[in-house]
């Protein structure tokens, strides 16, 4: 006989001597019964006073808080779905589609490269040069620049390291190329934050969008075809979208990091979507600080791979891709001729001003 049919017979065994002596009491036959049932591994006891098993376990699966006596209210959820719902989409669709857009501008870059080659200054080079950005301007966009490279390569390596790098370099090295990786991605992180501020003040007034941009924009910025240079201040409308993928997906990246630098702290989603639904969206705002978590990270990575995808395209034309354009960031000098080409209305500008205070 096995164990819990030996004490289920035990149990019955018990209720038919109380029901013949006729000394039970219901709540005593009720404790009898679920304590045999408890002993045959049924059901968890008799710990439940009157209420269902089936409503308990339903709780639990539900994940409902404070069914079990663990004092950690999160550590006490036992079965949380939503986490298999995040980890689905984060390990299936978010690294996928994430993978294909990196892959996919490395492409499209190299394509252009083929076809359209180096931008050459067409005018060639005049040897007068203008101060395009100073000394400031530079840090900032260094500082920015590092540290989003920085984070770029940790981050990436937190969602296809363990299988680009792993297999290749092995448990222990990308043991700690991983964990010195979080380090520096928790803590460079502010140095970028304080880099895209820094842009934000010194060049907002440059990115107001005009009707200029829409002409730069319905003639490609003169980038798929040579002699067309269509007219730009300081910033053409090219930038501009950079300019403000960098501050909004900035400062959107920043918020939902600092969501995850502090777990359980902000309730940024639920509020958002809020909003949102003020606007018709349908949108649960009644989140756990759990789901909360969930979608900060979700959102941290997909506005990542965006910006990565973006800041790609800029490093390609600010480099190898444009001939002159590097000498705007490297010494903040550049060729007048480039200047000319490329920000027309900026140079006459930079020029009256030179003018009038050479008048003075
Ligand atoms: C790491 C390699 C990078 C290179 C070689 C590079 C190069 C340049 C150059 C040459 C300019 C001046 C363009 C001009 O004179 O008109 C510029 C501007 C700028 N850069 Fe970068 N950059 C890099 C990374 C970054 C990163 C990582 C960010 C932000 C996350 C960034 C944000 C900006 C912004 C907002 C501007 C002003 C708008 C624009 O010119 O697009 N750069 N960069």
């Amino acid at each position: 006989m096995t164990k819990p049919t030996f004490f289920k017979h035990l149990g019955g065994l018990f209720l038919a001597v109380f029901l013949l002596t006729g000394a039970a009491s219901d709540t005593e036959l009720a404790l009898v019964q679920s304590a045999a049932a408890q002993q045959a591994g049924e059901v968890p006891g008799n710990t439940l006073g009157t209420s269902s098993d089936s409503d308990f376990w339903r709780q639990i699966r539900q994940g409902q808080q404070g069914q079990v006596s663990i004092p950690n209210a999160q550590a006490g959820v036992l079965i949380q779905s939503e986490g298999d719902n995040w980890r689905a989409f984060r390990n299936g669709p978010l690294s996928l589609y994430g993978a294909w857009a990196l892959l996919g501008i490395l492409i499209l870059l190299s394509l252009f490269f083929i076809l359209r080659g180096r931008i050459k200054v067409e005018h060639g080079m005049s040897g007068k040069l203008i101060e395009r950005f100073n000394s400031v301007e530079r840090f900032a966009h260094w500082l920015t620049a590092t540290s989003f490279v920085v984070l770029g390569l940790t981050g990436l390596n937190v969602l296809y390291g363990r299988y680009v790098l792993l297999p290749v370099i092995g448990p222990d090295a990308f043991s700690v190329i991983t964990i010195a990786g979080k380090y520096l991605h928790n803590y460079i992180a502010f140095a970028f934050m304080v880099g895209v501020v820094m842009m934000f003040v010194m060049w907002v007034k440059h990115n107001i969008p005009n009707r200029l941009d829409l002409i730069w924009l319905a003639q490609g910025g003169g980038l798929f075809s040579k002699g067309v240079h269509p007219p730009s201040k300081k910033f053409n409308a090219g930038q501009k979208l950079i300019f403000w993928s960098v501050i909004i997906g900035g400062a959107s990246i920043s918020a939902s990091g600092i969501a995850l630098l502090f777990p359980f702290e902000l309730h940024m989603f639920g509020k958002t979507f809020g909003i949102l639904n003020m606007f018709g969206a349908n949108l649960p705002t009644d989140l756990t600080v759990m789901q909360e978590m969930q979608l900060s990270q979700l959102w941290h990575s997909i506005v990542g791979i965006g910006l990565i995808v973006i800041i790609v395209a800029h490093i390609y034309i600010g480099s190898i891709g444009m001939e002159g354009a590097f000498d705007a960031m490297g010494s903040g000098l550049v060729d007048e001729n480039w200047a000319k080409e490329h920000h027309s209305l900026w140079v006459e500008e930079v020029q009256a001003r030179q003018a009038s205070s050479g008048a003075d």
